[in-house]
């Protein structure tokens, strides 16, 4: 009888023993995974805003011609880069009515948006439809190395596109 008293009380004991430990243990890894979360913030990696489009000599003017339209950067950064005599600048390719993307036409030197129709010359400037404004652009510059980057996180309206910026003198 004595034993059978005996072996419940070792059973419950050890059935504590190892409920604690399992609580210890469980708390500990809950600690852990908080401390390690806290070492790690949350933190939102984005694209860098500014992208490189080449040197100068990657994008020549034919003697004939007074610009060129550069389609190379369209489908990744949504921009064009034009080339003109003394300037290049970057056209974000974004209707400034609502926002569609418009086409290149290059046999018109004229960008066409699909959406409402708008239309715009080679430079951004509105013709037709109901675009409000010309195409804007993108801040643009001529690094120290000869390579030409956009920046993305600057943008120009056309009342800004004379400012240095919003073109790289070439
Ligand atoms: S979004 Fe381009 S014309 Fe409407």
């Amino acid at each position: 009888m004595t034993t059978n008293i005996d072996n419940t009380n070792t059973s419950r004991r050890n059935f504590l023993r190892i409920l604690g430990w399992g609580s210890f243990f469980t708390t500990l890894g809950v600690s852990s995974v908080g401390f390690i979360r806290f070492l790690y913030p949350n933190v939102l990696f984005e694209k860098p805003s500014t992208f490189t489009v080449g040197s100068l000599d990657e994008f020549k003017l034919d003697k004939t011609a007074n610009y060129q339209v550069y389609e190379n950067w369209k489908a990744e950064h949504s921009v064009w880069i034009v080339r003109e005599k003394n300037r290049i600048y970057a056209v974000q390719a974004k209707c400034t009515h609502l926002g569609c993307t418009p086409n290149y036409f290059a046999e018109e030197g004229i960008f066409k948006c699909p959406c409402h129709g708008s239309r715009f010359r080679f430079n951004g400037e509105n013709l037709a439809g109901p675009a409000p404004r010309p195409l804007d652009r993108l801040a643009i510059y001529i690094g120290n190395d000869g390579q030409i980057i956009v920046d993305k996180s600057r943008g120009y309206t056309f009342k800004e596109f004379n400012k240095k910026g919003a073109y790289a003198e070439v």
